[in-house]
């Protein structure tokens, strides 16, 4: 769809039009916020915006627009010209509570709410976590969604990969299978709608990057008008009204990282190894932290031909879930200050393990050690590494203690 610049002319007309209304008491501003028309909490940011407008007698504009995207994914520029541009605020955007802050190049609202990845169960089941679920239960999950992840954890389960969330809302309803594992306001969704007496149980998801934090995403340029939306969002929440608006979607307030713990046992289960180097990564604080500057030469450990290759590969095999400028989305970022940080203490042979024996993370293991070993020089490119004469090799990459700190601008 195309976007509409914000039209200035008008937004003058309103803003006299709301003084003359208010009598000039508080200046009326101008409210526009973008929503995303194709999530399932459309109408949920929907009231959340009215309330805000009506708090701050301001004259709401709603710019709708399709965030599902073409190829399954977000798109950074998008989003980029959608908060520049046609509002002042992106209401709704979910961020994952064990990753990643706000995308580059924008800022986050205070977290209001929260919600994540679910547990559904049909009417009936005493089933309320993963773990008690019999051996060899098939559980639905909807394909390249996160809860495809839990597999690693849950070996004594079978995932039944379905193309939609409606999909796996209909093989429970069939009793084909046990549970699923579904974003929650999407469940919620098809409960208000046509599976309302379905009876499908809900529970939470204990298992990283499963939580997540609503935000209000906008550009540093609109920095006033998120001031004011978290004062309303403050006095929403005050008067008792918050909790209501974001049912039965979200929940209010924050969720913190599951990281740390989860994370830790997972990989101690599935390698000593990584589980000693891996204890003190986490949580990896948001925001724009100093990148690192050393003055020693840094070293060269591949040739641009293997980044160059490595490129190629990560997109076709990692990108869906670290995203194509390693930014992050399902996965964490790949890349920057936050990743590749003094508190992360990695060394090459720590990120290499996990590629090798974690990654891609449904189906870890399944590259050649030549991809593997291309990939690595592709984040150590990334990440500001100089190219060489030398090849990087399986072995090096496994036993080089070199420090990976991130050496970009
Ligand atoms: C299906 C999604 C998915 C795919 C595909 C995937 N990853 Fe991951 N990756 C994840 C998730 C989720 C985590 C975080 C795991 C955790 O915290 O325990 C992760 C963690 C990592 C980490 C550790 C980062 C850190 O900060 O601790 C690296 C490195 C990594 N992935 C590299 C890759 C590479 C390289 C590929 C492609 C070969 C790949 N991943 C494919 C989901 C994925």
């Amino acid at each position: 769809m195309k976007l509409t610049r914000h039209s200035r002319p008008r937004a003058w007309l309103v803003a006299i039009a709301a003084v003359l209304l208010y009598g000039g008491t508080a200046a009326a501003a101008d409210l526009s916020v973008c929503i995303d028309s194709s999530s399932p909490t459309a109408a949920m940011d929907t009231r959340l915006a009215q309330a805000v407008a009506q708090h701050e007698h301001a004259m709401l504009q709603i710019h709708r627009f399709d965030g599902s995207g073409d190829d399954g994914g977000f798109d950074l520029d998008h989003f980029n010209k959608l908060a520049g541009h046609s509002c002042d605020l992106v209401l709704g955007f979910p961020i994952d509570a064990d990753a990643h802050g706000a995308p580059p190049g924008l800022k986050a609202s205070t977290p209001y709410g929260h919600t994540g990845f679910v547990l559904v169960t049909p009417p009936g089941s005493h089933v309320a976590t993963l773990d008690q679920l019999a051996a060899g239960s098939n559980v639905a999950v909807t394909y390249q969604t996160t809860p495809n992840l839990y597999f690693i954890d849950h070996r004594q389960l079978v995932a039944d990969v379905r193309l939609s969330d409606e999909d796996s809302l209909r093989a429970l309803a069939r009793h084909q299978v046990p549970a699923a594992m579904l974003w929650e306001p999407t469940v919620r969704r098809y409960l208000a709608g046509a599976g309302a007496h379905s009876g499908l149980q809900i529970h939470p998801l204990h298992e990283p990057h499963a939580n997540f934090n609503l935000v209000a995403l906008y550009d540093a340029r609109h920095q006033p008008a998120a001031d004011a939306f978290e004062q309303a969002i403050t006095a929403i929440q005050a008067s008792g009204r918050l909790a209501e608006l974001l049912a039965p979607y979200a929940r209010t307030g924050a969720v913190g990282p599951s990281r740390p713990l989860a994370r830790a046992a997972r990989v101690e289960r599935s390698d000593r190894r990584v589980a000693r180097h891996c204890s003190g990564t986490a949580p990896k604080p948001v925001g724009n932290r100093k990148p690192h500057h050393d003055d020693d030469a840094l070293p060269a450990l591949y040739t641009a031909a293997q980044a160059e290759l490595g490129q190629a590969k990560f997109k076709e095999n990692c990108a869906v879930c670290h995203g194509p400028h390693l930014e992050g989305r399902a996965g964490p970022a790949l890349k920057g200050a936050n990743f590749a940080s003094e508190e992360a203490q990695f060394h090459v042979r720590d990120i290499f393990t996990i590629l090798v024996h974690n990654m891609p993370a449904t189906e870890p293991g399944s590259l050649a050690h030549d991809d593997y070993v291309q990939i690595m020089a592709f984040l150590l490119q990334q990440n500001g590494y100089p190219a060489g004469p030398q090849q990087l090799t399986y072995d090096e990459a496994l036993n080089s203690k070199v420090k990976l700190l991130y050496h970009g601008e």
